[in-house]
């Protein structure tokens, strides 16, 4: 397993990082404990050494599990990486009794890389309101937490704040061949580097969305390449190449996954990727990016619709979802967005948000799309 570098520490992580988010299931939807453990345990004996976890996986069982995968000698090994769930973080005390809770689930008296969970600029006001970096140092100081960081989901300039404001060892962003220039994004992971940050990656399959239900065009394109490899060995290569990159952590919960995935991140060294593989995967981008129907650029113009529609935010899981072919996975999302009065059955056609749409979209025929592709 090829190894690099976190930041400015001296640390060398294994490329390939466990995510402990979508480890194996039983059909009762509980861990399936031995087969995760086995598939733990595996990659570890073949290298790797980062696991990631966090307060809230699998239902707040994810963290027990690893727990128990580390026992046995495999504790030295590896680094834990563990993340307080900001948002259950209302007063000072909260971050010590959490961390407290994780350490007894996790059964270990040090976390390797602790995160300040999926910050964004709402989040990260409720950290610094309730004292989450004093608390971070003071640990560190203590030696209960060797490094600090945080995982991302908002724009650039949220990022660019969130790593200037403090000296963190590293960060988690979400990054692959389909969000370049997405949330933190390429310029974000090389902000980040260049500040001597440690850049841990998340999502790198876009969740698994890059490996299932692919247009027919894609697969038509990966078969007629010049290399035959699978569309995650594409996406994967793809992370891998980008220098910047210290952990590509991925959610596998079969055993081929890990198999694939420990070969891949074997060989994949950075910018070794020709130029000619790397068109292959450009074309792969567009052409998903011309399975968008909305020519929405969530400018947010439109916003506050007076009756509570979300108008970018429906257009936005419209697009994914013609993009990746997941009407049927995303429905639930919507679902939840018309419980909450956010929905396009909201809409009483006003026509206020038209005027303000730069796109000139129609918007109000728009929504009544969403609302029957989504089967409302
Ligand atoms: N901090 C945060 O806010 C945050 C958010 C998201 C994720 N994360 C962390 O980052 C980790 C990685 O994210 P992710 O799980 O979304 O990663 P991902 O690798 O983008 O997606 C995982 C999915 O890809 C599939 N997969 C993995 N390897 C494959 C292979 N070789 N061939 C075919 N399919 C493959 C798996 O599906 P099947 O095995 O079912 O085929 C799995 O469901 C998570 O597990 C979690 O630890 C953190
Ligand atoms: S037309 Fe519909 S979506 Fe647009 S502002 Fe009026 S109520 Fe909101
Ligand atoms: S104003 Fe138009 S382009 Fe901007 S977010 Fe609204 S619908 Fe999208």
């Amino acid at each position: 397993m090829q190894r690099r570098l976190i930041g400015n520490t001296k640390e060398e992580v294994s490329l390939l990082g466990f995510g402990c988010m979508r480890l194996p299931t039983l059909p009762n939807g509980e861990i399936d404990e031995a087969e995760a453990i086995a598939m733990i345990r595996y990659a570890v004996d073949h290298g790797v050494n980062y696991l990631d976890t966090a307060y809230g996986y699998h239902g707040g069982k994810s963290e027990g599990l690893v727990g128990k995968a580390i026992k046995d000698g495999y504790r030295e090994k590896v680094n834990i990486a563990t993340k307080l769930p900001v948002w259950l973080v209302k007063q000072p005390e909260d971050c010590s009794r959490l961390f407290n809770e994780q350490l007894e689930r996790l059964g270990v008296e040090t976390v390797d890389f602790y995160l300040l969970h999926a910050l964004n600029r709402g989040s990260w006001q409720q950290a610094l309101e309730n004292e989450a970096l004093e608390f971070l140092e003071q640990m560190q100081a203590e030696g209960r937490i060797r490094y600090v960081g945080f995982s991302f989901h908002d724009d650039l300039p949220v990022f660019r704040e969130i790593v200037d404001a403090y000296p963190w060892d590293f960060c988690q962003i979400q990054f692959n061949y389909m969000d370049e220039c997405h949330q933190a994004g390429l310029a974000g992971l090389k902000y980040a580097a260049s500040k001597g940050l440690g850049v841990v990656i998340m999502e790198p399959l876009r969740g698994g969305r890059l490996v299932q239900n692919l247009p027919p065009e894609v697969e038509e394109l990966f078969r007629n390449a010049p290399i035959q490899r699978t569309p995650a060995e594409w996406a994967l290569r793809w992370v891998a190449d980008h220098p910047e990159v210290s952990v590509i952590l991925s959610g596998m919960n079969k055993r081929s996954d890990v198999e694939e995935n420990l070969r891949v991140l074997s060989e994949a060294e950075p910018h070794s990727l020709s130029k000619e593989e790397l068109n292959i995967v450009a074309q792969a981008r567009d052409i998903y990016n011309q399975r968008i129907q909305i020519a929405c650029t969530d400018c947010r113009y439109c916003m506050p619709c007076p009756q509570g529609v979300a108008i970018p935010r429906l257009f936005r899981l419209y697009n994914e979802a013609s993009m990746y072919s997941t009407f049927a996975e995303d429905k639930p999302q919507f679902r939840q967005m018309v419980k909450d009065g956010r929905g396009p059955d909201q809409c009483v056609a006003c026509g206020n948000c038209e005027s303000a749409c730069p796109q000139n979209l129609e918007i109000i025929e728009l929504l009544q799309m969403v609302d029957r592709a989504f089967g409302s």
